[in-house]
């Protein structure tokens, strides 16, 4: 039986942080108390002395590229990597090669991660503007819900078609996820900026082009149809001050019918960072302005967004290094996601428990996710260790994604992940891998 007691740590559940003890008998978490006891010569005593506990951050957007487009990424890659930021459990996007809009090519990729993921694993259907009757078929409770591109991007996946969006909004139970971004703004700005400076365009023009006009037109076109159909609709990646407004925090998490994600680029990033990191910060939706950077931060504090995730999203550094227009939008996360965020708490931003709350407890009750989220007996023990006072650098030889790159390459984040425990294993150890532990599929209470 595997038995571990991790002893003196500073638990954050719940909104509170207490010294305690946490106990992991097999894959749950057995006991939580103020002092524990070892009840067996086979426990496994860590002493957490001066860290943090908190339960695995389970992210709510990445794309691991598998399968098609793995010379980017696998899902052994970056679910490995993941771990490392403390991320133990991941929902994955459709946009692959093929792409997930049929329940038979969703499996593939459910088979797959069975077969080689390290942490545990949900991915979501892609819709597009002709597979109503396989979104239809869709299980809700088996998979995490449905990904809708309502502006292009990676992947072409675009959802165009008003009558057929209504159809999908009224029709589907599943939770709906939404890229939002105007098609049509987007395509007169670059062509503007095209007729101007041809392919090369200034990164710096990328928040003018993928603009915040365009988020707004799309987010709040989602959100009048998700409100004249009843729809359940989560907005991914909110990246304005101006849309934060569009969304409420009037009603505890779990009776929301609209949502609201931000991402860590669009919480730590602001336009400013373009003549430094050129392409290696162009995401979809663009990284903005201080002041929507803010507004982030204000919503995500005051309750209007819900969830933080990564929407990692690698592609190599050869693709990245080619002129603004061919240069593709995304860039690599997991690795450093609770260190980064740690980071802003360091500065500021956001309180331990919150963070808490917007990178587990939340996507937990969002997504109705079984048995996880909580340090709480009875649940898995997925749990990261994290010491706040322990600086480092994020560099080539550290990095642990199939792309070898990260835009915080030559950053020094003041905490570090230092231990994480997937379903009860301790698989991630100080930056050494000791033991692939059994990754599982998220369930859903649905
Ligand atoms: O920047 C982005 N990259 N945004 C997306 O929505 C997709 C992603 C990708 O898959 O590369």
């Amino acid at each position: 039986m595997n038995l571990i007691l991790i002893k003196n740590a500073q638990i954050v559940n719940e909104g509170q942080i207490l010294k305690g003890d946490v106990l992991i008998k097999g894959d749950r978490i057995a006991e939580v108390g103020e002092s524990i006891s070892v009840k067996s010569s086979e426990t496994r005593v860590i002493d957490a002395d001066g860290f943090y506990l908190v339960p695995g951050m389970i992210d709510d957007q990445v794309h691991f590229r598998e399968p098609g487009l793995t010379h980017k990424a696998t899902i052994a890659s970056e679910s490995k990597a993941a771990l490392a930021g403390g991320i133990t459990s991941f929902i994955e996007m459709p946009n692959t090669v093929p792409q997930a809009t049929t329940i038979a090519l969703l499996e593939e990729k459910f088979t797959i991660a069975s077969e080689t993921s390290w942490a545990n694993y949900s991915f979501m259907f892609g819709g597009t503007n002709d597979n109503l009757e396989e979104i239809l078929k869709v299980d809700e409770t088996k998979v995490a819900g449905l990904k809708l591109f309502l502006g292009s991007s990676t992947g072409n996946m675009l959802v165009d078609d008003p009558a057929i969006l209504e159809e999908i909004f009224s029709k589907t139970n599943l939770l709906i996820s939404a890229h939002c971004e105007d098609e049509t703004t987007i395509k007169n700005n670059l062509e503007k900026y095209v007729s101007v400076h041809g392919d090369d365009i200034p990164m710096q023009m990328h928040p003018e082009i993928r603009s915040a006009e365009a988020c707004y037109i799309s987010s709040s076109r989602a959100i009048k149809l998700a409100k004249k159909t009843g729809a359940r609709l989560h907005v991914f990646h909110l990246s304005t001050e101006r849309e934060t407004h569009l969304f409420s925090n009037k009603l505890p998490l779990a009776k929301k019918k609209i949502t609201a994600e931000v991402c860590i680029h669009h919480l730590y990033f602001t336009d400013k960072d373009y003549a430094a990191k050129g392409t290696k910060i162009k995401w979809n939706p663009a990284v903005k302005s201080q002041k929507d950077k803010d507004g982030l931060w204000k919503a995500l504090n005051d309750g209007r967004i819900d969830v933080i995730a990564t929407d990692h999203a690698p592609h190599t550094l050869e693709e990245k290094n080619q002129v603004y227009t061919k240069a593709p939008s995304g860039g690599p996360l997991v690795q450093h996601a609770l260190d980064a965020l740690f980071e802003m708490h360091h500065k500021g931003y956001i309180s331990v428990e919150k963070l808490v709350e917007k990178t587990a407890h939340n996507p937990a009750i969002l997504f109705q996710i079984k048995d996880r989220g909580y340090i709480r007996e009875g649940y898995k023990a997925d749990l990261v260790l994290v010491n706040p006072t322990a600086p480092w650098t994020v560099n080539k030889e550290n990095i642990g994604y199939k792309c070898g790159w990260s835009p915080f390459e030559g950053t020094t984040f003041k905490s570090r992940v230092t231990h994480t425990f997937l379903n009860g294993v301790l698989v991630y150890e100080n930056g050494k891998y000791p033991k692939k532990g059994p990754s599982e599929r998220l369930t859903f209470n649905r």
